[in-house]
């Protein structure tokens, strides 16, 4: 698997990472160490947590899966979204809800936002933070984690000089490597157009539907600035939308005869292929972190990192396409 420079003290991690949201939620023990045993076995060295992921137990499960491996990976983790503790019926019923979702996907939007509903949101305090951070290291069985994202924050969290300094606090005692920023476009736009000294790491969705924050940092903040693309599929409503497009592209006598031929072989790595490397090469990103608990997205996913079937200017060319396809459905949709 390859490796890049995060540029933080030769900081190296895979370019394709592992998304741990789905890791104690979606997805019970057992499936979740498999899943992270698999990604691990095939190289994978960054993994992406938070406090809430898991219902509070994602973090754990990581900080057990990683004993004796710590020093081979980059944890990324992150505060300020705190699980609430789940009452003795919810646990029960958890391993039945899975099930559901396993046969219903189409039932995950509805249960997210009741599990959105389930959590605080917006604790950007010094006290949330010192908390969350010692809760963080507990878990994860470690004492320091590589970087430390602010979950979610509104934009008004960039005036929180406080909070800032107490980040950058932790640094300098050793707790975390690096500080940084998760949240959507807005918000990271807002904080590269404050060009903080301290926040050079950035973590966003990216994916086909949206790369203007990627464009925006392409040359921001030199070689030192860490990108890490989420929600790279845009979802599983994402991922089925781009097949689509994919295969109209596979029929348009507009697109390229040998990249036709190609989009033609639909196998189980092309979407894959597609959206990973453009968001790599085309949006000049370190590393991305799909979900990828089911083991054939894992192995389409490694496939298509480690070696793609289209050609710079193809991935170059699809991006566009496939932009400009997406823009007009959602002219067409009325929601532009
Ligand atoms: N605010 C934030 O900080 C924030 C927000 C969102 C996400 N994230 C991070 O980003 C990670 C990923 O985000 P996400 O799950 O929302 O979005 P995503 O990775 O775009 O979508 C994941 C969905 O696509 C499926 N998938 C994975 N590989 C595939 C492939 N090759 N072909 C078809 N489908 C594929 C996954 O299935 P399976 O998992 O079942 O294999 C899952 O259903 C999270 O785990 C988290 O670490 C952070």
């Amino acid at each position: 698997m390859r490796q890049v420079d995060l540029g933080i003290d030769g900081m190296r991690a895979s370019t394709l990472g592992f998304g741990c949201a789905a890791v104690m939620g979606r997805v019970g023990r057992n499936g979740s160490l498999t899943a992270l045993g698999a990604a691990y076995d095939a190289g994978i060295t960054f993994y992406d947590t938070a406090r809430s992921y898991g219902y509070g137990e994602s973090e754990a499960l990581l900080g057990e899966f990683l004993r004796g491996r710590r020093q081979s990976v980059v944890i990324s983790t992150k505060f300020g979204i705190v699980p609430v503790p789940q009452s003795r019926i919810k646990n029960a019923v958890k391993p039945f809800a899975r099930k559901v979702l396993s046969v219903l996907p189409s039932a995950r939007k509805a249960v997210q936002r009741q599990i959105g509903a389930q959590f605080l949101k917006d604790h950007f305090t010094v006290e949330v933070l010192r908390d969350s951070v010692a809760t963080s290291l507990r878990k994860l069985r470690t004492d320091y984690v590589d970087l430390l994202f602010m979950h979610s924050p509104p934009v008004t969290v960039l005036q929180q000089d406080d909070l800032l300094d107490a980040m950058q606090r932790l640094v300098e005692e050793g707790k975390a490597r690096r500080i940084g920023i998760s949240a959507d476009p807005p918000v990271i736009e807002a904080a590269i157009a404050k060009g903080s000294d301290r926040l050079r790491s950035f973590q966003f969705p990216c994916s086909l539907f949206d790369m203007r924050v990627a464009d925006r940092l392409r040359h921001y903040g030199g070689d030192n600035t860490v990108k890490v693309a989420n929600h790279p599929f845009g979802g599983l409503s994402g991922a089925a939308t781009t097949m689509e497009v994919l295969k109209s592209l596979a029929r348009d006598s507009n697109t390229p005869a040998e990249l036709r031929d190609k989009l033609r072989i639909v196998d189980e790595s092309l979407l894959a292929d597609i959206v990973l490397n453009t968001i790599v090469l085309g949006g000049n990103i370190q590393t991305v972190i799909p979900s990828m608990m089911s083991p054939s997205h894992l192995k389409s996913n490694i496939a298509a990192v480690e070696h793609s079937r289209f050609t710079a200017e193809e991935i170059q060319w699809l991006r566009a396409a496939i932009e400009s396809s997406v823009r007009h459905r959602d002219i067409q949709d009325g929601s532009e």
